[in-house]
């Protein structure tokens, strides 16, 4: 039996196929490649020593996805596939619900239709939205997200839990993620931006490559530590190994859970900048610019649930994240 991972050449999907195969599952991949490359499946290839069939399909084909249950034995979903763009998403909220609803329900149908009953969502700390205190544990209400990204990962995750509702052989894992950073040790895979970088580590790691010139800080008037944002920064290793247990509690248990998946600990912005500077020897040139509208000022996980149910924490540091955030970056552009 396969694990199906949709999304898999991806950022987080290519580091969680990397992990599954590492500890003995079988992973078929699907992506359109809309945002990533299909030299991503050679590197994970090349990591774990083996082929890993990949379909390059569009999840919301649903002709081409009931090819593909029918040719391969999955008994386990890891949906990561979706548009990912906050901003873009603000701008082009259908294009946002149609491919990322669509997607899930497409899969959703697929497994009914041929008996696999295991799912695991790729969801996010975004879900929580801005009226809860910090730190996030599952229990919290969600769906006051700020974008509609995070809508879809919102209503997705209902979706799951309906599903669920109706069929009590079925199993759903929520897994919200909190700021994924950090790349494989390998440097083969990592986090590979289209264009100017929205998210904070890529443009770190762009401007110590001297891509950019100088990193945007968005805002140092928050209520924190030192003014700048404060986010939970997990390395993408360790989430990806937050999935391998997740699948394992998805094969003991029925019914919808919830994990975030994150450190537990802040870290602001300037704190991650320094880091950088002290895990590479590169020197970051800054300036603070206006707050980012949307942005939060600090928010982390409350990880016990996770700690205690799936018997996984998150293992690598801040330092660790930042030098293999560099590593891949070099090896990129050399
Ligand atoms: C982190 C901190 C910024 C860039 C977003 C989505 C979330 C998830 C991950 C993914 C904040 C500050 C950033 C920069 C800065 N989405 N910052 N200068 O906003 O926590 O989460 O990405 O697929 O759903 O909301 O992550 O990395 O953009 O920002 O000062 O150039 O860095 O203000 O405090 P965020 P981020």
């Amino acid at each position: 039996m396969a694990v199906l991972l949709s999304g898999g050449a991806g950022y987080i999907g290519s580091h969680i196929a990397a992990e599954l195969i590492e500890h003995g599952y079988d992973v078929v991949i699907a992506d359109d490649f809309s945002n990533s490359s299909p030299d991503v499946i050679a590197a994970i290839e090349h990591i774990s020593g083996r082929p890993v069939p990949c379909y390059a399909i569009d999840v919301k084909d649903n002709l081409a996805l009931d090819k593909l249950f029918s040719e391969q034995h999955i008994d386990s979903v890891i949906h990561c596939a979706g548009f990912k763009a906050v901003g873009e998403s603000v701008r082009l909220p259908l294009k946002y619900y149609r491919n990322n609803i669509d997607s899930a329900i497409t899969i959703l149908e697929a497994m009914q239709k041929h008996g696999c009953k295991r799912f695991v969502f790729s969801s996010s700390a975004t879900v929580y939205g801005s009226e809860n205190p910090v730190p996030y544990t599952e229990s919290m209400p969600a769906g006051s997200c700020s974008n509609p990204y995070g809508r879809t990962k919102y209503f997705i995750e209902e979706m799951l839990k309906d599903a669920a509702n109706a069929d009590n052989t079925m199993s759903v894992v929520l897994l919200r993620y909190f700021n994924p950073i950090g790349a494989h040790e390998s440097a083969l895979i990592g986090e590979r931006p289209n264009g100017i970088p929205n998210n904070l580590m890529p443009y770190i790691t762009q401007t110590a490559a001297g891509i950019r010139e100088t990193l945007n800080i968005f805002g140092n008037d928050y209520p924190t530590i030192d003014g700048t944002g404060v986010r939970d920064y997990i390395h993408v290793v360790d989430l990806a190994k937050g999935h391998v247990a997740a699948l394992g509690y998805a094969s003991r248990h029925t019914g919808t859970a919830i994990f975030n998946l994150g450190t537990g600990k802040g870290t602001s912005v300037l704190e991650l900048v320094r880091a950088f500077e002290r895990a590479t020897g590169m020197a970051i040139p800054y300036k603070v610019t206006g707050r980012r509208p949307g942005d939060l000022a600090a928010y982390w996980a409350d990880t016990s649930k996770a700690e205690a149910e799936l018997n996984w924490h998150a293992e690598k540091t801040i330092e660790d994240m930042c030098r293999d955030s560099w590593r891949f970056q070099k090896a990129l552009h050399g």
